[in-house]
């Protein structure tokens, strides 16, 4: 059997209207806007509008996809919603965004590996597509993390905010060059208490519209990501540096072949870290921290998204997409630019 190469032919981010900048958060918790620059890069974040929940946010995204791509809905053989937050605990997101699209019949589902879940997303559908199970697939990272922070935990509610990300991807035969070269994954569950959320006042599993009722900006948390912010930074740089070698290694291409390191964007300081173990300089690097915060399985397409609309893409360009999430779960994908 001959394998396709995968192409990534359309992409779209989507950020709600609602800046919250760490100089409101001065107002909310005992923080400085400085103490969260220094620490994190972050500047600001969006938060989701009250009437509006994740499958809102991953529409938007993914019709901007579809129209870069120059395809519809009905063009579509399949549609996955990577996602921490979604609507509710079921029907899957996915078939909420398939139906909000005008979508019918084409197969539909979630995928949940925290902020990497994109980079898993693209992982797996990048299998099922080279198989030939789908010749057009539309991938989306959706988040509304603001409705699972607590905020009043100045540890965790700094970090996170609100978006989507989507691409359209499409078959070719295998002798098109540039697509998606391949992935590596990881997961290692004894880390998961280190990151987490739990309901602790009403076990209802991941239901947002429920968390936007009860458990708004303005009231404490309920269901709240807890965090041991510091152990989970020292791993993630460990782990994320050595995932990146791992996948240069399993494709035969060195740090210096690489044009853009497209990073989960959690915190300046782990980017760094991972771009100074690839040697590169940081304006090969797309950052999105600043101004989105931690937008978890959002956050590497928007990065991807916001660096191909500021023009700096070429044809056939090296990109290394890498992310790591609570469980622990991480991976990397590498693409050739083929837009
Ligand atoms: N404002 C001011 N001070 C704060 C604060 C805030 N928002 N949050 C924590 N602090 C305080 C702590 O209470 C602590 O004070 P103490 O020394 O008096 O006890 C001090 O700052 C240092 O806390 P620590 O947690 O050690 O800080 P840190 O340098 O590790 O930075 C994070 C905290 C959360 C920014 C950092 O650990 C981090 O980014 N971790 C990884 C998070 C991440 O990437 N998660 C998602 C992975 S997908």
């Amino acid at each position: 059997m001959s394998l396709n190469t995968v192409h990534l032919i359309g992409i779209g981010g989507y950020l709600p209207d609602r800046i919250l900048t760490n100089k409101d958060l001065e107002k909310m918790i005992d923080t400085t806007d400085d103490w969260i620059k220094e620490r994190t890069g972050i500047e600001e974040r969006h938060i989701i509008a009250e009437d509006q929940v994740t499958s809102d946010l991953a529409v938007a995204a993914a019709q901007q996809a579809l129209d870069d791509a120059g395809v519809s809905i009905d063009d579509i053989d399949a549609l996955v919603v990577a996602t921490t937050t979604p609507d509710m605990i079921f029907p899957s997101t996915a078939t909420v965004v398939q139906s909000k699209l005008g979508g019918k019949d084409f197969p539909a589902w979630d995928i949940q590996a925290v902020c990497s879940g994109f980079v898993y997303g693209l992982a797996q559908v990048d299998g099922m597509m080279r198989s030939g199970m789908f010749k057009r697939v539309l991938l989306i990272g959706a988040e509304s993390m603001s409705r699972i922070v607590d905020w009043q935990d100045r540890g965790t509610c700094i970090l996170f905010g609100d978006g989507a990300g989507a691409v359209v991807l499409e078959t070719s035969d295998a002798s098109q060059a540039n697509g998606i070269i391949g992935s590596v994954l990881h997961a290692d569950g004894s880390y998961r208490d280190l990151l987490k959320a739990e309901h602790v006042r009403r076990p209802a599993g991941p239901d947002a519209r429920l968390l936007a009722a009860d458990f708004s900006l303005d009231s404490a948390g309920a269901a709240a990501v807890e965090m041991k912010g510091n152990e989970v930074f020292r791993v993630a740089v460990t782990k994320l540096g050595s995932v990146v070698n791992e996948i240069l290694a399993k494709y035969e291409l060195t740090d210096s072949d690489i044009d853009w390191l497209v990073p989960h964007q959690a915190n300046i300081r782990i980017i760094q870290a991972t771009a100074k173990k690839l040697k590169m300089d940081m304006d090969r690097v797309a950052l999105t921290v600043a101004s989105h915060g931690n937008t978890s399985s959002a956050s590497v397409p928007l990065a991807l998204n916001e660096l191909y609309r500021s023009g700096r893409l070429e044809k056939g360009q090296l990109i290394l997409l890498e992310a790591f999430a609570g469980g622990f779960a991480w991976g990397a994908n590498l693409l050739r630019w083929s837009k």
